[in-house]
């Protein structure tokens, strides 16, 4: 079966939209065959496009997200998706929270997925300075390199 994976932040403009950018490449660079998307736990940036800074730090690392555009987590997500992927542990108890009992995609936050940062969270950037886009950028490619590694050798 291809995975399917959706990445999920507060406001879908900053982390969760770099992440899929992230694993997109690391997939693309594994020849790992995956479905992805991402979405936020909030509806405040619903169709908005990603903050200017999450496009700008993905275009300075060669890719281009202006194109995505925001949408909030539906119930249909937790079966259309194999995987839900949180950046942080308020995202990830908001997905445990609106699971509908029928769930089948598998819950985790993107860090547990690197050897040695299980439980960390991916910090939310949006009030802080420009450079915490990088360090952003650092943590999710840390994070869609380590999931998609799992994903090609059947690991999750
Ligand atoms: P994200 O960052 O969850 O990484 O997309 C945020 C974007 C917007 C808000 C909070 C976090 N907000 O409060 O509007």
């Amino acid at each position: 079966m291809v995975p399917s994976i959706l990445f999920v932040c507060l406001g879908n403009i900053c982390r969760s939209p770099l992440a899929e950018a992230a694993f997109r490449e690391e997939a693309r660079r594994l020849k790992l065959d995956a479905v992805t998307d991402s979405a936020g736990t909030g509806n405040w940036h619903i169709g908005s496009p990603p903050d200017p800074r999450a496009q700008a730090v993905a275009l300075n690392n060669g890719v281009d997200i202006s194109g995505l555009r925001g949408r909030q987590v539906k119930p249909a997500d937790f079966r259309r998706f194999t995987h839900l992927v949180a950046m942080d542990h308020d995202n990830l108890a908001n997905l445990r929270r609106i699971a509908p009992p029928d769930a089948t995609a598998k819950l985790s936050l993107l860090l547990d997925h690197v050897e040695g940062r299980a439980g960390q969270a991916v910090a939310d950037p949006y009030y802080g300075e420009d450079d915490g886009f990088d360090v952003t950028w650092a943590d999710v490619t840390d994070g869609a390199r380590a999931l998609a590694v799992k994903l090609l050798r059947h690991k999750i």
